[in-house]
């Protein structure tokens, strides 16, 4: 169906173009680019547990995006092919288990098949092909796919965690090129955890990425999979989401390493086209000046990410400290980094002002905002009104937070553009985009402006 419906489009908004392709004529390879492989799965898993339709909707002549001259206008896909308790939190309340708060023990401790088919069943339905053609129709032009390793064909071990999502993976990949949506696939959970976080896969105090150079070597192996298999679908491969970077010198030494031989798997993997995306790993982009050199020419980029809610002092700026820690200090901070260095997207915020969404901190963590964290940190309030259904959220907050998404385009669009985080969530509407546009916070045309210039004030 998801064909019909590519095709449907294709040839109402350019026939000539679609007529072209289904003869597969006239385009060069410039131009157009391969179909996906055949779905594969990875040897130690199951096999695939249902076919998936990897069958291509014929290409539309598909344009390389001009990184440097035309800003990235984005939306991640969180909670997909990575689980986080927060954005969906039905599938973690359905195991009926506590203990459960991440992918890894959501595959360690259940039945393997009962959760191999609540996982099935996410792949196929939380998102679908019509939330690519929304993504367009918002006047997107990318989507940042998330992904775990355990999801990418390879003979590295990954139990507990359940493989399967790959044929998933390459139908996204497949969505987005229908639409004309340019791609970044990242790598968001890597062997032994880059960050303890649930978005890694495994919620750890002690994650072990960096400590073990098998890991390391196992990532690569991974991100050789991914530019191979992907790299002809994709705009760009992001090395590996968060590191750690802070936890101290070994993982700072891993991730440079990582990031150096990580650029020339690809390029090896791939070709010179694919853009290679290297995080700052939580140590500022000025620990990363020069580190590429010839960046630009090299096609890197920095991927950084900006909430302002995960720290009592952050939590305490007023709405307009909010907006003025983004024009006085990331914004120049950002835009001096990209200028002497490298390309660099804003690739992970959100118009969120609290941490009040359920299990924003982990499944069973409350929140700073309203002191539910425990720990005797300040309490700002109450999160009444400030997260689940917007029927709940008042003008005031709505307004605060239209203005609050503007600047920080403002912001992406002095860098090299912007994703915002995230698409879709079951029940967190602050942090949606789909449910922005719908309650108006975010505008269907994202270069609309109700607050323009709000840096320059
Ligand atoms: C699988 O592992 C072997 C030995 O560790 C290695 O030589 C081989 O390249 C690996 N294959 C893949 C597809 O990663
Ligand atoms: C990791 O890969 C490097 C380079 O191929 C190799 O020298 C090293 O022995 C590997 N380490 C482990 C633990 O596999
Ligand atoms: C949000 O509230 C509206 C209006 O009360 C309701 O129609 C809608 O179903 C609610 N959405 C969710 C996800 O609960």
């Amino acid at each position: 169906m998801w064909w019909s419906i590519a095709l449907l489009l294709g040839l109402a908004t350019a026939p000539a173009l679609a007529a072209q392709s289904q003869c597969r004529l006239v385009l060069s390879p410039a131009t157009v680019r391969p179909s996906p492989p055949a779905p594969s799965v990875n040897s130690h898993g199951p096999h695939n547990p249902t076919p998936v339709s990897t069958s291509t909707p014929t290409p539309t002549p598909f344009v390389p995006f001009a990184y440097g001259s035309v800003p990235i206008r984005g939306v991640n896909l969180g909670g997909w092919f990575v689980l986080e308790p927060w954005i969906t939190p039905s599938i973690f309340i359905n195991t009926n288990n506590d203990a459960i708060v991440d992918e890894f023990t959501f595959g360690q401790m259940q039945n393997y098949q009962a959760a191999l088919d609540v996982l099935v069943q996410h792949w196929n339905t939380w998102l679908t092909e019509e939330d690519f053609i929304a993504i367009a129709a918002a006047g997107l032009t990318h989507v940042r796919i998330p992904v775990g390793y355990w999801s990418v064909p390879s003979n590295i071990s990954v139990s507990p965690h359940i493989p399967g999502a790959w044929p998933y993976i390459q139908r996204a990949v497949t969505w987005a090129r229908a639409h004309g949506l340019h791609t970044i696939i990242d790598l968001h959970g890597a062997p032994g955890s880059q960050n303890g976080y649930d978005n890694s896969g495994q919620r750890t105090s002690s994650p072990q990425w960096a400590l073990d150079p098998a890991n390391v070597n196992a990532t690569l192996a991974i991100i050789e999979v991914l530019a191979s298999q992907l790299g002809p679908m994709v705009d760009a491969i992001e090395l590996l989401n968060e590191v750690a970077g802070f936890l101290g010198s070994a993982w700072d030494s891993a991730v440079r390493d990582y990031w150096t031989r990580g650029y020339e798997v690809v390029r090896q993997a791939a070709g010179d086209n694919v853009v290679v995306v290297v995080g700052d790993a939580f140590e500022g982009v000025d620990n990363w000046q020069g580190f590429f050199p010839n960046a630009e020419s090299n096609r890197v980029m920095m991927d950084y990410h900006e909430y302002q809610i995960f720290s009592d002092p952050e939590l305490a700026r007023t709405e307009d400290q909010h907006i003025q820690f983004v024009c006085q200090s990331t914004l120049p901070t950002l835009a001096t980094f990209a200028s002497n260095n490298m390309w660099t997207v804003s690739g992970e915020w959100s118009t969120s002002i609290t941490d009040c969404a359920l299990w924003l901190n982990g499944r069973g963590v409350g929140a700073r905002w309203d002191g539910s964290i425990g720990g005797g940190g300040t309490v700002f309030g109450s999160c009444d009104g400030f997260t689940g259904n917007w029927s709940t959220f008042s003008q005031d907050y709505m307004t605060y937070m239209r203005k609050y998404w503007e600047v920080q385009v403002e912001l992406g669009e002095a860098i090299q553009g912007w994703i915002y985080w995230t698409w879709k969530t079951e029940s967190a509407d602050e942090w949606s985009y789909q449910k922005g546009i719908e309650g108006g916070w975010i505008p269907q045309d994202p270069s609309q402006r109700l607050y323009p210039g709000l840096c320059n004030g």
